[in-house]
């Protein structure tokens, strides 16, 4: 069985998905977005405003959508500002209660508090309940730990984002699939030495998911990661935290963690950063220089080569007779469907 390709167009059943599989536990970012009080986050998704706040009593989540006429309080994105409305300044406290609004006799509002939303940190990982309940994420750190990522590592040296014209679970195929490598990464994952293989490990744990890869021949680059450091190994490892996080560790020097942000049907935000991992840490400044511009460039030039397949696989499953077809090599992605499957079912009880 696999998801009908009518799952990755269809209005109701994105709605359906934001409900059942995303309010329970969504990653949302990382502690290092929000660096001091009165940086914010905030993004509009699945019919929901909000934004997520770093407030004198640390990090809050609130509905961004002002008690007086409904304004979007904090701008889409990030950035640093007060928690106030940009149209006629009323303000708001740490806990989202309205602390001010100017001209205006507040005594007698209906409303005089913001809806919050529980957030559980995990290391540096920051994750949000939408339904109301405190996200779990229990298993999280066993997946980490099996991938050899800390929970909590250095200010990202790199971030960026990609809109994607594509349902958020072409990405996460994308990404949980090492089947395409030798046909799409000439850029990235060729020259290192991984290429497509039926048979990549993996392993799961409830919603966690990781592999690990190596590559098919020692490279030029396997002997001069063994130069640089004992502690680095060629190799891949990749974790997912159902329903949108990814973690990897390249080479046991660079972490690269990446999300995905379903905003419709058809349009996902792809977010990222890269750190350094301890092996990277320990090495002289020039050699981690070196490697955080070659891992830049890596990623960059991955994701632009993925980017037209998840956005033609988007196209095709919008056309008529889109009929999806999972085989051997596809066998993580078939767990994927089976636990989502699984997810949207336990759901509806
Ligand atoms: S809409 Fe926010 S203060 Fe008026
Ligand atoms: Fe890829």
């Amino acid at each position: 069985m696999s998801i009908d390709s009518s799952a990755y167009t269809r209005p109701d059943i994105f709605a359906d998905e934001i409900e059942r599989l995303f309010a329970g536990r969504m990653y949302l970012c990382s502690v290092h977005e929000l660096p001091e009080v009165d940086s914010y986050l905030a993004i509009h998704l699945g019919g929901a405003s909000i934004t997520v706040r770093h407030t004198t009593e640390g990090l809050r989540a609130f509905d961004n959508v002002c008690l007086h006429r409904c304004a979007l309080i904090d701008p889409e994105g990030c950035g640093k500002r007060p928690f106030r409305c940009r149209y006629h300044a009323w303000s708001y406290a740490a806990d989202g209660a309205l602390h001010a609004a100017p001209l205006v006799e507040v005594d007698d509002l209906a409303r005089r508090a913001l809806q919050t939303y529980p957030l559980t940190v995990v290391g540096e990982h920051v994750f949000i309940g939408l339904s109301g309940q405190a996200p779990a994420v229990d298993k999280m750190a066993y997946a980490m730990s099996e991938a050899g990522i800390p929970l909590t590592n250095p200010e990202p040296f790199h971030r960026g984002e990609l809109l994607q014209q594509c349902n958020w679970k072409l990405l996460v195929e994308n990404n949980i699939e090492s089947y395409h490598l030798s046909f799409v990464h000439a850029q990235s994952f060729i020259p290192a030495g991984f290429v497509s293989k039926s048979d990549y490990a993996w392993e799961h744990d409830a919603y966690t998911c990781w592999s690990h890869c190596e590559p098919t021949e020692a490279t030029s680059k396997t002997a001069r990661l063994q130069r640089l450091s004992r502690q680095s190994r060629h190799e891949f490892g990749h974790i997912f935290v159902f329903p949108n996080l990814f973690l990897t560790a390249t080479n046991q020097m660079v972490g690269f963690r990446s999300y995905v942000l379903p905003l419709t049907p058809d349009r996902t935000l792809f977010k990222w950063e890269l750190f350094e991992l301890p092996a990277l840490l320990a090495l002289p400044t020039p050699v981690r220089e070196q490697i955080r511009a070659e891992s830049i460039r890596f990623t960059e030039a991955s994701l632009q080569e993925d980017k037209p397949m998840v956005e033609a696989c988007q196209l095709g499953l919008s056309s008529r007779h889109a009929f999806i077809q999972l085989r051997a090599p596809d066998a993580r992605i078939q767990r994927f469907h089976d636990y989502y499957a699984e997810q949207m079912r336990h759901a509806e009880k």
